[in-house]
């Protein structure tokens, strides 16, 4: 071999060792990047992973999110219909609702107690018990009584005069322990009223029965005493003629007195006619007024009050009040009469400015033949009374030293109304 062929040979050699050398090196780094690929398939799989599973957390959060949002608005909702439901009941109960707080002071009161009291939400919210109601209330609250069933005569702010109905009881929450206190009270003084003129009634009509019997077997013996006295009158001599004619005028008195009770005790059977009521009062005022020195009678009665009544029956009524009130006044004073509407009642009111009835009889002038006049029968009132309530009406008074205030109240069925 000669030193070209043994070229050749090294050439060549060293090629294909140069064409290893090369092949292995791209074989190393061919796969040196197909394993770094390999690492980034699986690294951005891996985030993938993560990324799907953190969007689908965060989607299952929001619905839960959601979830919870409908529920609470959905209790919010049954919350609010609950308290307004509560708030509903408490203000549609014809009773009067108040709550107070351990201080005493008024945190919910509704409308019914605002009525009876004649107070706004505002004048009484936050206040004390204090300054809002009077006495004996007041006490009974700030002693925190517990009372199931009390009544009492109740004299509001406004001097509003009313017979109260009350519980009073501690407000408790839900653990339970004492949050406040609660006072539920009702308006009785209709009730009140309607209930002591239905004892006066029935007084009146067992008084009436037994009196009217001895009244009338009283005018016998009467007419036989009147009937002596008329034959001695002819016979006895000067000097005692005086004394048989003041027996006669005697008898002539009781006999009045006898007649003006078996008037009174005769049950009324009025006749109903349609009256204008500011009419019959002006008649009545006419013709009281001429007895009626230093008095001055003021009116105030709108026009078409009309009322369903026996006008005879009324007049005698009207007058009678209208009487005793100027007897009431000797000095002179001041009669003011007022009608008023009251939802489907009608009001007429007589006030004087007289001496007042005292408080331990007021209770008694309603009875027959109850009289502090020396020269008074005492029958006025029991026929006012029989005949108000003969119209199935009532009548009520109100009197202080400064005067006196009757008030009849006719009820509905007595009214006319004007299209009527
Ligand atoms: N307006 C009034 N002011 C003060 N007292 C009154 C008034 N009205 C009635 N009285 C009292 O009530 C009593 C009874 O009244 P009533 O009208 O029944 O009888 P009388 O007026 O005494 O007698 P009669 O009316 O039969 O003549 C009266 O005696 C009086 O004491
Ligand atoms: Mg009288």
């Amino acid at each position: 071999m000669d030193f070209q062929h043994i070229q050749i040979v090294l050439f060549t050699t060293f090629g294909l060792i140069l064409v290893l050398i090369v092949y292995f090196v791209m074989r190393q780094i061919l796969s040196y990047q197909r394993k770094r690929d390999e690492q980034e398939h699986r690294e951005r799989t891996q985030v993938t992973f993560v990324v799907d599973t953190f969007h689908d957390l965060m989607s299952k959060l929001k619905e839960k999110e959601r979830e919870l949002e409908a529920l609470r608005s959905r209790a919010e909702e049954r919350a609010s219909s609950v308290e307004l439901y509560n708030e509903n009941i408490i203000q549609s109960v014809p009773s009067g609702v108040v709550s107070f707080d351990q201080d005493l002071r008024i945190t919910r009161i509704n409308h019914a107690a605002l009525a009876i009291l004649g107070l706004s939400e505002a004048e009484t919210i936050g206040k004390t018990s204090a300054e809002i109601f009077q006495s004996p209330i007041r006490e009974m609250i700030a002693d925190r009584k517990v009372l199931e069933r009390a009544e009492t005569a109740y004299t509001c702010g406004s001097g509003k005069r009313l017979w109260i109905g009350l519980a009073l009881s501690p407000l408790k929450d839900s653990v339970p322990s004492v949050i406040g206190h609660l006072l539920v009270f009702t308006d009785l003084t209709e009730l009140k009223a309607f209930q002591s003129q239905k004892e006066l009634r029935d007084r009146l009509s067992t008084l009436g029965e037994m009196s009217a019997g001895i009244a009338h077997e009283l005018r016998n013996p009467m007419a036989v005493i009147s009937g002596y006295t008329r034959i001695l009158s002819k016979k006895v001599d000067d000097p005692l003629r005086p004394a048989v004619a003041a027996i006669n005028k005697e008898i002539m008195v009781m006999d009045r007195i006898i007649g003006d009770f078996l008037t009174f005790a005769r049950p009324a059977d009025p006749v109903f006619g349609k009256i204008d009521l500011a009419d019959l009062l002006k008649s009545c005022v006419e013709t009281i007024e001429e007895s009626a020195q230093n008095i001055r009678i003021l009116m105030d009665a709108p026009a078409e009050i009309m009322i369903r009544a026996d006008e005879v029956f009324m007049r005698q009524a009207i007058s009678n009040l209208l009487q005793n009130a100027v007897e009431a006044m000797p000095e002179g004073g001041e009669i003011n009469i007022s009608c008023a509407v009251e939802g489907d009642k009608r009001l007429l009111t007589l006030a004087d400015t007289g001496h007042g009835i005292p408080e331990n009889i007021r209770d008694k002038i309603f009875l027959p033949f109850y009289t502090t006049k020396e020269h008074g029968t005492g029958l006025g009132l029991a026929i006012v009374h029989k005949i108000i309530v003969s119209h199935n009406g009532a009548i009520s008074v109100d009197s202080s030293p400064q005067g006196t205030a009757f008030t009849i109240v006719f009820p509905k069925e007595v009214v006319v109304n004007n299209l009527s």
